[in-house]
């Protein structure tokens, strides 16, 4: 059998790499970057630290507003589709890019296999809940992280090759945790010491396109008293730099890091705030409480078992939540058993 894959964000390399290895040893897989993200630290990285296989095709799309973006990778992943002609074309995640491999497989009667399928916020306001929404409902295999995944898609009318799969991204932290030494450089280069500090990111637009969340962010940040290691997604750079927003001393803003230094700072932290998806749970795998700087989030399951909190971007909010939020001691298994890629590719034939 023939896959075409489309990856082209961060955290779909990610999620590729555990799938990528189960799916070439039972098939041929054809692997597309749309060009989505481009810098170093944001790909060729990830290709590296990973061991994945370099892309088959680049489209090199780049960055755009998202009307420009998604008909520039539709226009090419079409091509791809019509030069391939696979049984299955596999999408990952909410982005842009798997926007644009739902549509134009679906227009060429391509079937769609959608990992992380069903994750709703019930807010569409967010560019990836519109993402979901419309490759959920052009998919013809659904592979779900979560029991929540299936319901919502259940709510919506969708029961058809729907299935609970766990999570790929704990896959890639288990195949990760085996290359995580004891002492990871990435804390002596940065001469932080284990649960002496915490680690931040944030990048959603609804954070770093209004001026006011950001500054709100960045104010709790200039607030605590221990140290902040902040990988910077590019798009937050830009926000900062463009409106002239200063940090404290304590505040350490860095380039993003490659993914096993970032589980090695996430391990070794005190607490995790952010508003990524992926690094939600993976606070939740590693045991470290979340603070989620976010009002909804689609990783419902980790703030019910007690080790993630919601604070939005009020400043106030995400300090008393940094200095007084503790998980319960409970930890039950959450998304899986870390046989997620092994369930996808069963499941493709
Ligand atoms: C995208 C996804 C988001 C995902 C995130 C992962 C969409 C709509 N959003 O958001 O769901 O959580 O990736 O990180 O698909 N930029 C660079 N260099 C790069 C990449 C981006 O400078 O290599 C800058 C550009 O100014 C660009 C901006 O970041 O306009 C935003 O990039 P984009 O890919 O559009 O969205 P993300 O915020 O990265
Ligand atoms: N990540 C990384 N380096 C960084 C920041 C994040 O490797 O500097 C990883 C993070 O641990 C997770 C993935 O990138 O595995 C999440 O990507 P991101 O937050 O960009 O997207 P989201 O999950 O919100 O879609």
């Amino acid at each position: 059998m023939k896959v075409v894959s489309i990856v082209g964000a961060r955290p779909q390399f990610i999620k590729a790499a555990a799938v990528s290895r189960e799916l070439r040893k039972r098939h041929r897989e054809v692997s597309v970057h749309t060009g989505q993200h481009y810098d170093y630290e944001m790909s060729d990285i990830f290709f590296e630290g990973l061991d994945i296989p370099r892309p088959d095709v680049n489209l090199g799309v780049g960055s755009g507003s998202h009307g420009t973006q998604t008909a520039a990778m539709l226009k090419g992943i079409e091509q791809v589709l019509l030069d391939e002609r696979p049984d299955y074309l596999l999408i990952y995640g909410d982005t842009n890019s798997t926007l644009a491999g739902a549509l134009a497989a679906s227009k060429l009667s391509v079937p769609v296999a959608h990992v992380e399928a069903g994750l709703r916020s019930f807010n569409r306001s967010m560019p990836e809940e519109v993402n979901r929404l419309i490759a959920d409902h052009l998919s013809e295999l659904l592979l779900c992280p979560s029991d929540t995944a299936v319901r919502n898609l259940a709510a919506e009318g969708v029961t058809r090759n729907v299935h609970l799969v766990g999570d790929v991204m704990l896959d890639v932290l288990n195949w990760a945790k085996q290359r995580l030494s004891e002492t990871p450089r990435i804390l002596d280069q940065l001469g932080l010491a284990k649960q002496r500090y915490v680690l931040a990111t944030v990048h959603r637009s609804e954070n770093t396109d209004n001026l006011s969340r950001l500054a709100q962010i960045l104010t709790a940040f200039n607030l605590l008293d221990e140290p902040v290691i902040f990988p910077v997604h590019p798009r937050t750079q830009k926000a900062i730099t463009g409106t002239g927003l200063t940090v404290e001393s304590h505040v350490r803003l860095i380039d993003p890091v490659g993914y096993i230094d970032m589980m090695a700072l996430a391990r070794a932290a005190r607490m995790i705030l952010t508003d990524s998806g992926g690094l939600q749970k993976e606070a939740y795998w590693l045991g470290v409480p979340c603070v989620t700087m976010r009002n909804e989030t689609e990783w419902v399951e980790t703030v019910e078992a007690g080790w993630n909190t919601l604070a939005g971007s009020d400043s106030e909010r995400i300090v008393e939540a940094v200095r007084s939020f503790t998980p319960n001691g409970s930890h039950p298994t959450l998304y899986g058993d870390g046989n997620a890629s092994v369930n996808c590719v069963n499941l493709l034939g």
